[in-house]
């Protein structure tokens, strides 16, 4: 797991780096886009460069994380609008090329099982990007999840539902109950994952992700199993690293092949 403790205001470039680099080498890559404020400086600085030109995802495809069960298509919080909104409308994708998991699909195992397949024909994901919640849940995979889960039904806690309700005008009762994720050993099929956290809420996260011990009650833990994760985080959400002066000094000291 490689630790990158950096100012928040360049984390996004250093990931779209990390997604032009994918994007060069395989210009039919397959990337996972997580919803939530984490990604945002990404798609940000993603959507920059190919409106200058620099980059394109024209053969590019996405799958999202997860998704609220039961909100309307085109409903502001739904994460398919939230993804097109923030991402998908600001770059070069085909049409139809970023899928997200059917929230409001009348057989929702029947979504999960379709939304597996549609990764599987896809050839896997490529780059994963993910945020972290407090309690250390990756897409929706609450504290408890199995650390094999595969995409599912799954409830909310309800401190998540708290710390979403600013998306739905601070009405946590509006949050719905239930959500569709990917699960965990969907998660960790992708080749690579790169996590990002910030701020003084995600410290207590980002310590138990990289340095507690593998557990399902910090679900984010099973990541220190995945071969090649990249976690960005900022001074506030590394405040409770043990290893942080390390991480500054691996970071410092990397190795870049000539
Ligand atoms: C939600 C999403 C997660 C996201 C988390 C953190 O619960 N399902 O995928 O990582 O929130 O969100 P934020 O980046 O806004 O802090």
């Amino acid at each position: 797991m490689d630790v990158i403790i950096t100012d928040e205001s360049s984390i996004g470039d250093l990931v779209a780096d990390d997604i032009a680099a994918l994007l060069q080498q395989k210009p039919h890559a397959v990337l996972g886009l997580a919803t939530g404020s984490s990604p945002l400086r990404i798609y940000d600085s993603v959507a920059t460069r190919v409106a200058r030109g620099e980059l394109s995802l024209a053969q590019a495809r996405g799958f999202t994380l997860d998704e609220y069960v039961g909100l309307p298509d085109g409903h502001p919080s739904q994460y398919r609008t939230v993804i097109d909104n923030d991402f998908v409308s600001r770059v070069d994708f085909a049409p139809g090329a970023v899928r997200a998991p059917r929230g409001n699909a009348a057989d929702l195992g029947q979504a999960c099982h379709d939304y597996e397949a549609a990764i599987r024909a896809a050839g896997g994901i490529d780059l994963q990007i993910l945020g972290i919640g407090t309690d250390g849940h990756i897409a929706f995979n609450e504290p408890g999840s199995s650390l094999a889960s595969r995409t599912r039904v799954k409830t909310l806690a309800e401190q998540t539902r708290r710390d979403n309700a600013r998306f739905f005008d601070g009405d946590v009762a509006a949050v719905p109950i239930h959500c569709l994720t990917q699960g965990l050993g969907t998660i960790m099929e992708a080749r690579h994952i790169v996590l990002v956290g910030t701020g003084l809420g995600k410290a207590e996260a980002i310590h138990q992700l990289v340095e507690g011990p593998v557990s399902a009650l910090w679900p984010a833990t099973v990541l220190q199993h995945h071969p090649h994760v990249t976690v960005l985080v900022d001074d506030a959400a590394a405040s409770r690293l043990q290893l942080a002066d390390y991480f500054r000094y691996t970071y410092a000291h990397r190795y870049l092949v000539q």
